[in-house]
């Protein structure tokens, strides 16, 4: 079974595919994770946004491997785990200009369909699952919350990570990410006519994981 979930920065897709996994017995995929490694790569080997030769280059050398290590995902970038790295602001800042790339976005959408292999049940979250990658998904749900509320998630599991950031600044950026994020030319985040909406703003992570377990339920 393939559960496909979209949804702004925010929404708490990470930690409800987190629960899908622990609790039903899904492999979760976080694909943000993965543009988010490649954001890391780019800006260490200093490639500009518009270096169609070195991006090239860089996506045939570079390996992106997620992998579950006592119940956390990690991401690996060619073997190193970058888990942490990839959750700066500095990457934040990048990642929606580096993911609106075509070239980037035709190898991670090939990354992420070959990954369907992997397990019987998967659920896998980012912004073009329902729409591009899995558009035949088994449940397909787009989760959402008021910018104002999930600037407050973030900036709290900002805080609790010692990151040195405002409220207001992780406000400015999730407002520009969601603006950049749905105009995107290819992959743009967008609602499709057979997902299920499920807006979290007054939910607690335990009630929304309810709500979609649910639906789930009602799909198997
Ligand atoms: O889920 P996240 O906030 O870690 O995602 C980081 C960025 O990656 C997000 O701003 C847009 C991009 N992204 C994407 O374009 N397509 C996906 N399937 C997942 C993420």
């Amino acid at each position: 079974m393939i559960i496909a979930i979209d949804g702004p920065a925010g929404a708490g897709k990470g930690e409800i595919a987190k629960l899908i996994d622990e609790r039903l017995n899904f492999t979760r995929i976080d694909t943000g994770a993965m543009y988010r490694a490649v954001t890391l790569k780019m800006i260490r080997n200093d490639i500009s946004l518009d270096d169609e030769e070195g991006i090239k280059e860089l996506l045939e050398n570079t390996n992106i491997e997620l992998r579950k290590k006592n119940g956390n995902l990690l991401i690996l970038l060619d073997g190193e785990d970058v888990s942490k790295l990839i959750r700066t602001p500095e990457v934040s800042n990048l990642v929606s200009p580096v993911s609106s790339i075509k070239q980037i976005r035709i190898k991670m959408v090939d990354l992420q369909r070959n990954m369907k292999n992997i397990a019987e049940n998967i659920v896998m979250e980012g912004r073009d699952i329902t729409t591009i990658v899995f558009p035949d998904a088994d449940v397909k749900i787009y989760l959402t919350a008021d910018v104002e509320e999930r600037a407050k998630r973030r900036y709290k599991e900002m805080c609790e990570a010692d990151m040195k950031v405002t409220y207001e600044e992780v406000l400015e950026n999730i407002e520009a990410r969601d603006k950049n994020d749905m105009q995107k030319e290819m992959g743009a985040l967008k609602i499709t006519e057979d997902a299920i909406v499920v807006d979290n703003t007054n939910m607690s992570i335990e009630e929304t994981f309810e709500t979609i377990n649910k639906i789930i339920e009602e799909r198997r």
